[in-house]
This record gives structure tokens, C-alpha cells and sequence, in this order.
């Protein structure tokens, strides 16, 4: 048996993966510093590259012995080239390189959207383009049409803030610890609609987005709360994470479904598939909206699990897999990126 390993150091989590040439997937483990960043409200670079070095090699060699992995089975390493945070992808990408070098295997730089994109593939093996993705996570939030590996086309995008650091930035606003997004989804449901929240661009031809203006119509609707009490209480909490989400899924639906009828309309040959992806591609009610999108407009739905939206280096090892299976393999003197557009501007 021969293997592909992958690496995901670039923002707060440390991942090792390992993946079968038939793309199953045999381990996948993922250390998270949420905990450490939580006491700053965000994640803090240094304190992120300091701990993936401190995790990376734990978890790799962890994961050799209890999958019963021999180092002479690694056919390829594949670690996150960009983008993300810069100390944090030089401590994946010259971990994977040493590793690479000193088996005599190719490495194979990986694009962090590109592997989001391509995550649904993880758990549905026949999942494959072309087909149109809605990348939601807390750097990124992009609606993009995928025709085939490393061809991909940026129909909107975020114009300020992305999606999930909309729900972790209003998500404070209403006492929830960093990262709020998650929490958010557990209390909307025991929330009502009892705010007027705003639909950022609602209505606009666009398919950009815009989520700053959220924050400042949060803040001020706290104000007013607090005007008549010292702290928000509980009921009161959840309608506002009932009001915040139902805001942000309300503009990526409106969003998607402007997508889906340029889709149909530029590519009617095009397979009729949509996948949803990224941290903010767990959420209950973005998942719920799009799915039903998907069935009016006779689209599959096909997305990870949650546990595969947010980051993970089993989504790597896959998008490094489909690369290498092309015989394609980085330089050994890759520069880690912290921009990295593998996205063309609209089409
Ligand atoms: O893709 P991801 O793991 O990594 C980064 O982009 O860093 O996404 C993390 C984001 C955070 O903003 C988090 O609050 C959000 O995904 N998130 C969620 C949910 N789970 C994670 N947002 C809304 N609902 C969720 N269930």
C-alpha cells in the first residue's frame, strides 16, 4: 500500500493526514489552538507557529504507529503553501519538505481554497467538476465556479469582512468567546426574530457581499439592550444569534441563488452540482438554505460533513493526491505564500 501525506499549518490549526492512491482517507488529525488565541479574541501568528512545531512532529509520528504506517509507503508529502499566516505555513511547508527530501518523494505545495473547494471529495468519491462552490470560512468567502483542477472562476466575493468573521466579531458583541460562529448556530435555535437585523446588499446585482455594515447595526441594537439592563440575558442572546445568522445566510442564499441562474445560463452543459465549504459551510442554516436552493433549481448538494468544513489536512493530502496522480510535483525551493489567488477574476 502507498500513501500521500498532507499538512495544514496555516492559520490556528495543526493537521496531519493520511490518504490511500484511491483517496481514502486513513488518518486525519487535527490539534486546535482555539483555546490559546480565545484569551486575545483572534488568533495571534507567533503564538500559532510556535505551537505547530510544537504539534507537527507529535501528531505525524503518533500517527505512523497507530495506523501502522511505514515511512517507505509515503509516496508524496503535500503541505498548505498559502494562503494564511506566514510563520505558520513555513513550519508545514519545511517540515513537508525535510520529510520529502529525506524519502526521495515529490512535494507538493497545496493551495488552502483550492483544497477547501475540493473537501466534499473526502467523504463523496464521485464528487468531481465542474461544479459551483460557496467557500465560507473565516479568511474567505467566495462563490466560484470550478471547471476542472486549477481552473477556477470568482463569480463575488466579500468585499470587507468574510462571513465567519462576521459571526465572530458580532458573536463577541453579545459576550460569545472567540470563535463565535459555532455557538452562534447552537443558539439560534432557541431564538426568535424579534430584532430588525439588516440584509447586507440585498437586492444588488452584484454578486459581491458586504458584511461590515452587520457589525455596526449589532453594536447598536446591544446599546440599546443595555440601555435597560448591565448584561444581555440569555433569551435575549439567543434572539440576537437567531437574528445574526439569519442575516448572514439570508445574503449568501440571495447570493447563490444569483450564482446558480448564471451558472445555468453560461454553462448549460455544465454537471448541476453545488457544494458548500469552510468553517461557516457547518453552519445548520446556511447548510439547510442552500440545500433547499439546490432542490428547487434540480442541483445536488454536495458538501463535507462538518468536521471536514473547517480546516483539516485530510482536505490537503486529497487536493495534493490529485495533483500528484498528474505527475505534477513543487519546487523544492517553494516559497510559502501568504497571498495566493487561485481563483480568475469573474468570467
Ligand atoms: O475554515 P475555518 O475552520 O478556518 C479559517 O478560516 O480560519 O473557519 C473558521 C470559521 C470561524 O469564523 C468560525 O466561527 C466559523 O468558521 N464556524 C462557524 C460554524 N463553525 C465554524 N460559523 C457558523 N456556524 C458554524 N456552525
Amino acid at each position: 500500500m502507498s500513501y500521500v501525506v498532507g499538512i495544514e499549518s496555516s492559520c490556528d490549526d495543526t493537521s496531519v493526514a493520511i490518504i490511500d492512491l484511491d483517496g481514502r482517507l486513513i488518518a486525519n488529525e487535527t490539534i486546535a489552538q482555539t483555546k490559546l488565541h480565545a484569551a486575545f479574541g483572534g488568533v495571534v501568528p507567533e503564538v500559532a507557529s510556535r505551537n505547530h512545531i510544537l504539534n507537527l512532529q507529535e501528531i505525524f509520528i503518533g500517527l505512523l504507529a497507530r495506523f501502522s504506517v511505514e515511512l517507505s509507503q509515503v509516496v508524496a508529502v503535500c503541505a498548505t503553501g498559502g494562503p494564511g499566516l506566514l510563520g505558520g505555513l513555513i513550519v508545514g511547508v519545511m517540515f513537508a519538505k525535510g520529510l520529502a527530501l529525506s524519502l526521495g518523494v515529490p512535494f507538493i505545495a497545496v493551495n488552502h481554497l483550492e483544497a477547501h473547494l475540493l473537501s466534499a471529495k473526502l467523504e463523496h468519491g464521485d464528487f468531481d467538476f465542474p461544479f459551483l462552490g460557496l467557500l465560507v470560512s473565516g479568511g474567505n468567502t467566495q462563490i466560484v465556479i470550478a471547471s476542472g483542477l486549477g481552473s477556477y472562476k470568482l463569480l463575488g466575493k466579500t468585499l470587507d469582512d468574510a462571513a465567519g468573521e462576521a459571526f465572530d466579531k458580532t458573536a463577541r458583541m453579545i459576550g460569545i468567546e472567540y470563535p463565535g460562529g459555532a455557538k452562534i448556530d447552537e443558539l439560534a435555535k432557541m431564538g426568535r426574530g424579534r430584532f430588525k437585523i439588516s440584509i447586507p446588499m440585498r437586492g444588488s446585482k452584484t454578486l459581491d457581499m458586504s458584511f461590515s455594515g452587520l457589525k455596526t447595526n449589532i453594536r447598536r441594537l446591544v446599546e440599546q439592550e443595555l440601555k435597560n439592563c448591565s448584561v444581555l440575558n440569555e433569551e435575549t442572546v439567543c434572539d440576537f444569534a437567531f437574528g445574526i445568522q439569519n442575516s448572514i445566510a439570508t445574503v449568501l442564499e440571495d447570493k447563490m441563488r444569483g450564482a446558480i441562474e448564471l451558472y445555468m445560463s453560461r454553462f448549460p452543459d455544465y454537471r448541476r452540482v453545488v457544494t458548500v465549504c469552510g468553517g461557516v459551510g457547518a453552519n445548520s442554516e446556511v447548510r439547510k438554505r442552500i440545500k433547499s436552493l439546490c432542490d428547487e433549481y434540480g442541483f445536488s448538494f454536495v458538501s463535507p460533513s462538518p468536521k471536514y468544513c473547517a480546516d483539516n489536512a485530510g482536505m490537503i493530502a486529497l487536493a495534493g493526491l490529485l495533483y500528484f496522480k498528474r505527475g505534477f510535483k513543487s519546487d523544492i525551493d517553494f516559497k510559502p505564500l501568504s497571498r495566493w489567488d487561485v481563483f480568475q477574476p469573474n468570467c
